[in-house]
């Protein structure tokens, strides 16, 4: 497949890996045929893997409609929600953007996030910031119960109530949910808000091609009908791709390398970064199994991690996010004096020199025993985001099965929940509370 995202892997095989990774062939052949046949564990979850080729161009259609409306009457448009209910929004919108937009006039409303922490400064912040100003309120929760969007979502909907007024509000508050149950949805029932429906059978971190992620990518300005395109292509022809990914991946973790470092040296990658985690962490992590995803922005980081992944405990490998083209040229200037000794990169742009870095550190990271996977994305365009978000999302699923978990459910979020809600006196959690109380008292 041409003009596509591609895996590297062989900076990552030494000679017994890649014994290992022939070995892992026939396992990542029956994972992959599992997950198509939906046989496997968590089947009810699939909904994700054909996705990208069933939306009509009526769904795209009425989400722009729908972007276009709430960019034609605010300044801001805040999306509420957590995890999968906000990652992967936040990321395709972050690898598209200027990096400065935040400080920049546009035309069209700032799309901000809130819901994702339970930050009381934050929320204050963004009051502050959207005091006054006309904003809308994309509100997502598949449950339509999580706490911090929940908390979010009263607070912003009563200020936009008193600010703009209750009709101004039911226009530009659209709810992203479940077809019937939970309170969001009969609360957008009874306050008459568009709604779009989360799937049954796709699990939030699988959501971002979905209205979930394609509501507020439309909001900011992007094309989505080029980001499921890619998300086509690779639903089509990726296979090759995400099965050396898996393969590759799991032959390392098979010879002790049990974390997963993510690298890019690009700055507008530092949220498909997070995604990413999520994706692969709440599927992955079951069991006392799974690779921890980590994650780092090069060159930054390689000031401060960058000791520990070269010289610190060897049970890392890293799959670097490599991009091809930059949007735009920078020369670096030449100097008369020539003090700070930069003169024999003058004239040259400072892409190279990040491509140069980039080498480098991957040449070190092997030398120092850190394999190197690398996935060539050949420019951060709509499209090629579009191939990256499902490659990502059926290596996962493949390579789940291939570890022998259930890629797709995620009981170990409940344990904090309940705790907090226990210590939050909610009702219908006494026992855990009187239960906490008493652990809180030895
Ligand atoms: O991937 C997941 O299932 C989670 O990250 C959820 O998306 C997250 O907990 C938010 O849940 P909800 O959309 O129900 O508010």
């Amino acid at each position: 497949m041409n003009n596509s995202i591609q895996v590297i892997s062989k900076f990552a095989l030494d000679e017994k890996t890649a014994k290992r990774a022939q070995e892992l062939q026939a396992c990542a052949l029956a994972a992959k045929q599992t997950l198509e046949s939906g046989s496997g564990l968590g089947n009810d979850f699939l909904g994700w893997l054909h996705l990208p080729s069933s939306i009509s161009d009526d769904d795209l259609r009425d989400i722009n409609a729908s972007a276009a409306q709430l960019r034609s009457e605010c300044e801001y448009v805040i999306s509420i929600g957590i995890g999968g209910s906000y990652l992967g929004g936040k990321a395709v919108i972050e690898a598209l953007s200027d990096h400065f937009a935040a400080y920049k006039k546009a035309d069209g409303p700032k799309v901000l996030f809130a819901g994702s922490n339970i930050g009381e400064d934050y929320l204050y912040d963004m009051m502050d910031l959207v005091r006054g100003h006309r904003f809308g309120i994309i509100v997502i929760s598949k449950s339509g119960t999580t706490t911090e969007p929940g908390i979010a979502f009263r607070i912003f909907k009563d200020m936009l109530e008193k600010q703009e007024g209750k009709e101004f509000a039911q226009r530009n508050i659209i709810a992203i949910t479940d077809a019937h149950r939970g309170a969001l949805r009969d609360l957008a029932t009874q306050e008459g808000y568009a709604t779009y429906v989360i799937p049954d059978n796709v699990g939030g971190r699988f959501s971002v091609l979905t209205p979930v992620g394609l509501l507020p990518i439309a909001v900011a300005g992007f094309d989505i009908r080029a980001l499921v395109a890619g998300a086509v292509e690779m639903e089509q022809g990726g296979d090759e791709q995400v099965l050396n990914y898996a393969i590759t991946r799991n032959a390392l973790y098979q010879q002790g390398k049990k974390i997963e470092v993510l690298a890019n040296f690009a700055p507008r990658l530092h949220f498909m970064a997070e995604w990413w985690k999520q994706l692969y962490g709440e599927s992955e992590g079951k069991g006392h199994k799974g690779i921890f995803p980590a994650s780092v922005d090069f060159t930054t980081d390689l000031h401060s991690m960058g000791q520990m992944i070269q010289d610190g405990e060897r049970t890392l490998f890293e799959t670097v996010l490599s991009v091809g083209d930059q949007q735009h040229e920078v020369i670096i200037p030449s100097d008369d004096k020539d003090l700070d000794g930069l003169n024999y990169i003058a004239g040259k742009n400072v892409d190279y020199v990040n491509k140069m870095a980039e080498l480098g550190t991957r040449l070190a990271h092997v030398d120092g025993g850190v394999p190197n996977l690398i996935i060539t994305i050949p420019a951060l365009t709509e499209r090629y985001i579009g191939q990256l978000i499902y490659f990502f999302e059926k290596a996962c699923g493949v390579s789940g099965y291939m570890l022998g978990v259930n890629p797709f459910d995620q009981p170990g979020v409940e344990a904090y929940k309940k705790n907090m809600f226990a210590l939050l006196n909610k009702p219908g959690y006494e026992e855990a509370s009187a239960a906490i109380q008493a652990k809180l008292k030895n």
